[in-house]
């Protein structure tokens, strides 16, 4: 198969008008800090037990069409030995793989902050490849203050994801776009905005300049919200937000656009993207790739113990289904 058939039949699969995609990519450290909410140590069997608890939960695949797993994941095995790559792909779900190495502070650009791992990437994609990825997942930061994010933290930082994207479409798997604007800050609605206007406006410029496929990516944003510490808007008011701005600034030829959750709660969540789809959505497909807002319920039932994972799986799927619905317009708060 060629590399654009590849390519292809990934976005198609992902993409399909019904289902959403599950961040369980989450770092060696932001586990670890997740696992502290419910008292347990990160060790390397606690994760594979709850990625594997995650992957095997049944139905999951008629809500969700791929999963970001982080690298150590994608070589982990369940309890019968079967690769949890493969768990995944036995319910329909393909395996995706979180690329980036993490970020640090941008040299010359105070408070803006820059993404790692461009090095080796191709020869790492093409082994990811072999463990069963067909996409993949690049992050970057950016911070809402007084001066930022800066002109130069927009530049670089849109050149690292249009270099990325560029990398991973060579190699035929397909690159989601992730630039998070973050929620942390007391800034209204309108700063947030005009920030991920700003954001979303100078990655398409790259990505052009990069001659990456826009047929064959995703994008990731955030979200138009206020900051964490200023008063919450209603689902109406950020789909409303959300869609000018993105309506201004990303090109058509995109085919899906899946929100992060970015510290929102679950059910704010679903209800935000609900709103967005009730609101006639875009010419892109609406949907959704949460990590806290599907998993928060699930670690929260798990509490680290095999007796509980059934009850996590139950956790999960509702989440799963009442984004599902929202990716159609058709939730109701009264559902939940
Ligand atoms: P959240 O939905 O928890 O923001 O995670 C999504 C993600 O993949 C962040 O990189």
């Amino acid at each position: 198969m060629s590399h654009i058939d590849m390519l292809e039949e990934t976005v198609a699969t992902l993409v399909d008008g019904q289902r959403g995609i599950l961040a369980a990519d989450e770092s060696g450290g932001t586990i670890a800090k997740r696992f502290a909410t419910i008292g347990l140590d990160s060790t390397e069997k606690n994760r594979r037990d709850y990625r594997a608890a995650l992957l095997s939960c049944k139905g999951l695949g008629e809500c969700v069409s791929g999963v970001i797993l982080f690298e150590e994941t994608l070589g982990q095995k369940d309890a019968e030995g079967q690769p949890l790559p493969e768990v995944a792909a036995s319910q329909g779900i393909v395996p995706g793989i979180k690329v980036d190495k993490g970020k640090g502070p941008l040299p010359g650009a105070p408070g803006d902050m820059i993404t790692y791992g461009l090095d080796g990437l191709s020869e790492r994609l093409q082994q990811y490849k072999k463990q069963g990825a067909r996409f993949a997942k690049w992050r970057e930061v950016y911070p809402i203050g007084h001066h930022n994010p800066t002109g130069l933290g927009l530049t670089a930082n849109a050149e690292m994801l249009a270099r990325y994207a560029a990398v991973c479409q060579a190699e035929g798997v397909v690159p989601i776009v992730e630039p998070e604007v973050l929620m942390n800050g007391g800034h209204d609605i309108e700063r947030s905005a005009v920030v991920n206007e700003r954001v979303w406006h100078s990655v398409f410029h790259a990505l052009h300049q990069h001659g990456v496929i826009l047929e064959l990516m995703l994008l990731k944003p955030s979200m138009v919200t206020p900051g964490a510490e200023a008063e919450t808007a209603d689902p109406e008011q950020v789909a409303e937000y959300t869609l000018r701005s993105l309506r201004r600034t990303v090109p058509a030829a995109v085919p899906g656009i899946n929100f992060l959750s970015g510290g929102q709660g679950p059910e704010e969540a679903t209800a935000n993207l609900n709103a967005m789809n009730q609101q006639g959505g875009g010419p892109w497909q609406l949907s959704f790739s949460y990590g806290r807002a599907l998993q928060e319920p699930a670690l929260a039932a798990w509490q680290g113990r095999p007796e509980n994972v059934e009850a996590a799986q139950e956790a999960l799927l509702k989440r799963s289904r009442m984004n599902h619905l929202a990716m159609l317009g058709r939730y109701r708060e009264t559902l939940e």
